[in-house]
């Protein structure tokens, strides 16, 4: 307390030795104060100002956000304010989706029309197909999605008025319905199978199952199980506030890019090893141990920091992923139809290894969302390259709400962070015949 019975003072205090001066900045709501408030921070009046140094952004908050809370010491995960195994047991991910576009859950209308423009956007251009054909045979799932996701925007060029809101809403229907559609026909074509249309009379998630796995039959209809997991995985990909993807879609979308263009960016952040593409890391990583003998060299390399272990760890997370423990739930149910995977002994074992010993008890290391989902897409009949693939089609939901609430922030500009620069000082320049 400040004078007695007066609320503290909401400010920081800083002294500047070099120049003896004092200076009091705010402190804002979640214990932040502004960059921008140490600018005034001088030894000479001509100096640029004090700056904050931060790679990798940290600890620096580049947005105020109402759509995803993390408490990661506690392993909480909400959207808009419903917890995540909440949803996660009772919603399904249109629903869902409409909760993080729009901001609340729909009534029954409301779900009802969103489910059916959904519905009804389902077919992609037929050209995107010719565009699919030039791919080589075995060309990465991703690298096709991503490629015809940034293709869409020459189809939708009026998805250029950005700051039109019904325009934003139409292509953000057309791109959560053609994401299983682009998804569906990469892995066709990687398959060397003929493309499937989509069959608007199934669910979201049957839909997509039927354009990948159906051949040979007039009528699929996927086991319900696998349906209903398959929807549970995708409510839990929806959304991961500002991390890195969706960070480029709101850096991408910050230069007033189409939502095409910027989402194909957004994925291409996702597909790294280190972000969604740790699921299918996890999967090669238990495929090359193979057996349960051959855990303890490979811990040994964790521990010597030759390898990481894929699917552990969070920047935000020092707990348990809450996700990682639905999936967990989920993966025993479609192991129940599916038999078991045979990988899923060696994860259990690292699992056990990795929550009791030093090295990662110290770093705070819990299984992530990435650990077991692989497991389950492999039982489901997915191949690896399909892994990043099905991170992103649900992420798709995150990265729009995100890109949306960016646009509409008075405050957003378009993103640009300075630098500290440490090169060599003005110097002339040399002849190359005159250089050593
Ligand atoms: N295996 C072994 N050691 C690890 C791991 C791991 N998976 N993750 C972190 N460490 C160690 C790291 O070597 C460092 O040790 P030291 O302090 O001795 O140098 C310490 O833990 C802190 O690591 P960091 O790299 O500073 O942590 P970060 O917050 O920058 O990285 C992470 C977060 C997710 C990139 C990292 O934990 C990692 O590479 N995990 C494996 C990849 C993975 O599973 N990614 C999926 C993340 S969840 C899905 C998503 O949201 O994208």
């Amino acid at each position: 307390m400040g004078e007695s019975g007066t609320e503290p003072r909401k400010t920081l205090s800083i002294r500047d030795n070099r120049t003896g001066k004092d200076y009091e900045v705010d402190i804002h709501e979640g214990d932040v104060v502004r960059a921008m408030d140490l600018r005034q921070i001088k030894v000479n009046d001509d100096d640029f100002g004090m700056m904050s140094y931060d790679p990798a952004f940290t600890n620096t908050a580049s947005t105020r956000s109402t759509i995803t809370e993390i408490d990661g010491g506690n392993g909480i995960l909400r959207y808009r304010g419903y917890p995540i195994e909440q949803l996660a047991e009772k919603s399904s991910f249109l629903e869902v989706a409409y909760l993080l576009l729009r901001g609340e859950l729909p009534s029954q209308d409301e779900l009802d029309d969103f489910v059916h423009n959904v519905t009804y956007h389902t077919y992609a251009h037929e050209n995107i197909i010719k565009l699919l054909r030039g791919f080589r045979y075995d060309a990465h799932t991703m690298g096709i999605v991503i490629s015809s996701v940034a293709a869409l925007s020459t189809f939708y060029p009026e998805a250029k008025e950005i700051h039109d809101p019904e325009n934003r809403w139409i292509q953000i229907i057309r791109l959560v319905a053609k994401m299983p559609t682009l998804a569906a026909f990469a892995y066709r074509h990687h398959r060397g199978l003929p493309y499937v249309y989509p069959e608007n009379e199934l669910s979201y998630t049957a839909n997509f199952l039927n354009m990948l796995f159906r051949i040979g039959v007039r009528d699929y209809r996927p086991n319900p199980v696998l349906e209903r997991a398959l929807d549970v995985l995708f409510i839990l990909h929806a959304d991961h506030e500002q991390n890195c993807s969706a960070t480029t879609m709101r850096t991408i979308g910050s230069s007033h890019a189409d939502p095409y263009s910027a989402l194909a960016g957004g994925m291409a952040a996702l597909y790294g090893p280190l972000h969604g593409g740790a699921n299918e890391a996890v999967l090669r990583m238990l495929t090359e141990i193979g057996s349960k003998d051959n855990i303890p060299d490979f811990m040994e390399s964790v521990r010597n920091g030759d390898r990481r272990l894929m699917g552990f760890g969070h920047r935000v997370y020092k707990a348990y992923d809450p996700r990682a423990s639905i999936i967990k739930k989920t993966a025993h149910e479609v192991f129940e139809v599916t038999g078991n995977n045979p990988l899923l002994e060696i994860a259990l074992e690292l699992e056990k290894i990795a929550l009791q010993e030093e090295y990662f008890v110290k770093r705070n290391l819990y299984p992530n969302v990435d650990f077991y989902s692989g497991l389950i897409y492999q039982a489901m009949g997915f191949p690896v390259e399909m892994f990043p693939v099905l991170f992103a089609i649900p992420r798709t939901v995150g990265w729009l709400a995100q890109w949306e609430e960016m646009l509409e922030d008075k405050e957003q500009k378009i993103a640009r962070p300075r630098q500290v620069y440490v090169g060599e000082g003005e110097r002339d320049y040399i002849p190359v015949d005159r250089r050593g």
